[in-house]
């Protein structure tokens, strides 16, 4: 049997010998502050035999590459370098593992005692001669053998080619593509960002995320949280999905259950070919934990005892330190804060054209939400001023940030928030005696006046809040209710705009085999009885693009037809524009016409059509959608 393993001796070049264990950010996460909470790296050190090096034919880089939370300066890099397809279990003792002879002193070894040495490159040639920034750095069974790094010295507003290796071989990673911002005092004339929000791998193709790439056409990619899905297959929805399965196929509580769900999600080739090629700003919603997840709990576990027998025996913390700790392993963002490991809220300066802010609703400080026992009691306390959705200290940073981001002149704030900010009745479509959801801001009004206060009586213009979670989309004017006048007609008294976007995969809320006629149908009701509500789909699985300049922001909605598949066909749901200074939606609303959904004061045309996706020709009508 050819050996895995090398020993020093007889391995003469020992590629270990000058790379990094702590420029593996990794093996700082999530804090390097409370090492109790993450990893000992003087630990992992004395583990790990650095005698031993691994032969790299038996290396794979198993899911690709990623780059991530993009600086004028720097950007983070991503991949996973493994002997192995299936992730770490980290409860496994060294006798656990595979054991190889050690020529050279004549005894076993484990793998998991051998660290992987990689090197990273970064150039602004696909060919990678014009490197500007390079690096040798450590993984191993600690980390999920995952590997992240920030490479730096670069210049701004660039695009860069990086790749992977192991060292001292020729075993390469795919190449990928990524790109810096601008410098905060940069003219810069035009920003595409393509947002995204709730992909459940058993429910459909990430066609969204592959049809960014396919057009090329955006910048960056912003995602809103619920990337990956906590319960086993079928957990939603049984009879729906589509038969892929999001191994492990069981409700996740462990690190290995998190890191492996991560792991078969970055299977999907159209998320694999999204990170490759643009960088990301994501932030978790509550799915990267577990469904309505808040600071102390989810819908289905309380942090008492007895839940943690019913619920994998694992408690509430622990739980969500492991969904934490998978999170910082296999996303490429920064920790932005050592001493603050549950912080993701972050912002970002992108020229003078814009800030964006990336809030963290969910599992930093947010007080009890909705868990479906408790909705009249959440009712109850939805407009208490101590219902707090980030917390004193986020929620401090957030109102700083938008002043600070006007002082400096910023054209545009742009706000990622994961769940939709503007008030949403929706009794007259469900008839439900609590009208509101009150597991979005509408269930922490008090949060939500503070937000409007702060931009109103500053006079911050120019706002534009994302959000994604409720797998439908709503285009909203930024209103106060019940403070300052507004006119849905003209959109005066808005102080901004919101655009809530689909689910990659995700089903309709409504119903998940809802027709399009049916969908239309609510969404009248829907736009009818919300004033600010200007336009409502929630039919279409998709995504929208921003195309941010000085003069406008236009927001280009897209729909997928079918997910059933791997394709790239989408439709132009509707495009709606933002004069600078305007602070509304531009009238006539989505230029008074949309494909899909409902338009206050505009129309809804269906273009009947077929498609030819590359696999099979398809026809969509009003009420059909089939294969010719
Ligand atoms: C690495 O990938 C190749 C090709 O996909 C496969 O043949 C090989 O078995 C993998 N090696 C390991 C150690 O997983
Ligand atoms: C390690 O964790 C996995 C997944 O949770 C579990 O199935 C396995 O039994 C555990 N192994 C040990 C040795 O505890
Ligand atoms: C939706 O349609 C699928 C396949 O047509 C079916 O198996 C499933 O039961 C339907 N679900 C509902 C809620 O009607
Ligand atoms: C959590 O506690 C509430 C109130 O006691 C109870 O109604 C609910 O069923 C509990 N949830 C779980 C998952 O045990
Ligand atoms: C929601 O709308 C219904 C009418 O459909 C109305 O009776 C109710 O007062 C509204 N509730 C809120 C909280 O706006
Ligand atoms: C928020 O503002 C609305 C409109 O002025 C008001 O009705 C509500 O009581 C306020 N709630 C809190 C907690 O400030
Ligand atoms: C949609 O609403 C119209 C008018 O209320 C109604 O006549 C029609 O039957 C509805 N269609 C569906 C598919 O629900
Ligand atoms: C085409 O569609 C079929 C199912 O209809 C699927 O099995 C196949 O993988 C698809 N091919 C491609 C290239 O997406
Ligand atoms: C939206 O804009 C796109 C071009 O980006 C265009 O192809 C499409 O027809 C527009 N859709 C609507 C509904 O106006
Ligand atoms: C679209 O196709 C449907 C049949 O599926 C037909 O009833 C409808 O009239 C067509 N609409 C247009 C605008 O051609």
């Amino acid at each position: 049997m050819k050996p895995l393993l090398f020993s020093i001796a007889s391995f003469v070049a020992i590629a270990g010998v000058s790379a990094s264990w702590t420029k593996n950010i990794n093996y700082r996460s999530p804090s390097e502050h409370h090492p109790s909470l993450g990893i000992s790296i003087r630990k992992v050190v004395k583990r790990n035999d650095l005698q031993c090096s691994w032969n790299p034919a038996t290396l794979n880089f198993t899911h690709g590459v990623a780059s991530g939370d993009p600086y004028p300066d720097s950007v983070i890099l991503w991949t996973r370098v493994s002997p192995t397809s299936d992730n770490d279990k980290s409860n496994v003792t060294v006798s656990g593992y595979v054991q190889l002879f050690d020529h050279d002193n004549e005894k076993f070894v484990s793998i998991s005692k051998a660290p992987v040495c990689v090197e990273y490159k970064i150039a602004t040639d696909k060919g990678l001669t014009n490197v500007a920034d390079s690096g040798k750095v450590f993984t191993s069974s600690d980390v999920d053998y995952t590997v992240k790094v920030e490479a730096k010295k670069l210049e701004p507003y660039t695009t860069y080619y990086y790749q992977f290796n192991v060292c001292d071989s020729k075993n390469t990673s795919p190449l990928g593509r990524t790109k810096t911002t601008p410098n905060a005092d940069d003219d810069v004339t035009k920003i595409g960002i393509a947002v995204y929000s709730c992909a459940n791998y058993p429910f459909g193709y990430f066609n969204a995320y592959g049809n960014t790439v396919r057009k090329d056409s955006v910048d960056y990619v912003v995602h809103l949280g619920d990337y990956i899905y906590e319960d086993a297959n079928g957990g939603y929805g049984v009879g729906q999905t589509i038969g892929r399965v999001p191994l492990p196929d069981r409700q996740i509580f462990t690190l290995y259950d998190y890191r492996k769900r991560l792991a078969t999600y970055r299977t999907d080739l159209d998320l694999v070919a999204s990170h490759q090629n643009f960088p990301w700003i994501p932030v978790w919603d509550d799915h990267e934990v577990a469904d309505n997840v808040y600071r102390d709990g989810t819908s289905r576990m309380n942090n008492t005892e007895s839940t943690f027998i019913s619920d994998g025996g694992v408690s509430f913390d622990q739980r969500k330190m492991n969904a934490v700790r998978a999170y910082f392993e296999w996303m490429p963002i920064r920790q932005v804060d050592m001493d603050d490991n549950l912080r993701i809220w972050r912002s970002f300066s992108i020229g003078k054209l814009l800030d964006l802010v990336m809030l963290d609703t969910r599992n930093y400080d947010r007080s009890i939400t909705d868990l479906y026992w408790n909705t009249d009691y959440v009712h109850t306390i939805s407009n208490d001023a101590s219902h707090s959705l980030m917390g004193s200290r986020q929620e401090n940073w957030f109102y700083n940030s938008l002043s600070k981001s006007a002082e400096r002149g910023a054209t545009w704030r742009i706000i990622g928030s994961q769940i939709v900010f503007s008030r949403l009745n929706v009794s007259a479509a469900t008839g439900n005696e609590n009208p509101l959801n009150y597991d979005a801001w509408d269930g922490y009004q008090a949060s939500r006046n503070r937000t409007l206060n702060h931009l109103y009586s500053n006079k911050i213009s120019n706002n534009v809040f994302l959000a994604g979670d409720s797998h439908a989309s709503w285009v909203s004017d930024l209103i106060w209710l019940g403070e300052k006048a507004y006119d849905p007609t003209t959109g005066s008294g808005s102080i901004g705009v919101e655009f809530a976007g689909s689910a990659v995969t995700s089903p309709c809320p409504y119903d998940a085999n809802i027709s399009l006629a049916t969908a239309n149908n609510y969404s009248y009701i829907l736009q009818s009885a919300n004033s600010e509500l200007q336009w409502q789909d929630l039919y279409y699985r998709g995504y929208y693009e921003l195309h941010i300049s000085g003069e406008e922001v236009v927001a280009n909605y897209f729909g997928m037809p079918t997910i059933v598949t791997r394709n790239s066909w989408e439709i132009p749901l509707a495009n709606f524009t933002v004069k600078s200074g305007e602070n509304k939606l531009q009238r006539p609303v989505g230029g008074g016409v949309v494909e899909s959904g409902s338009l206050k004061g505009g129309k809804t045309v269906q273009t009947n059509g077929t498609v030819d996706t590359g696999n099979g020709t398809w026809f969509v009508s009003q009420e059909k959608l089939e294969i010719l």
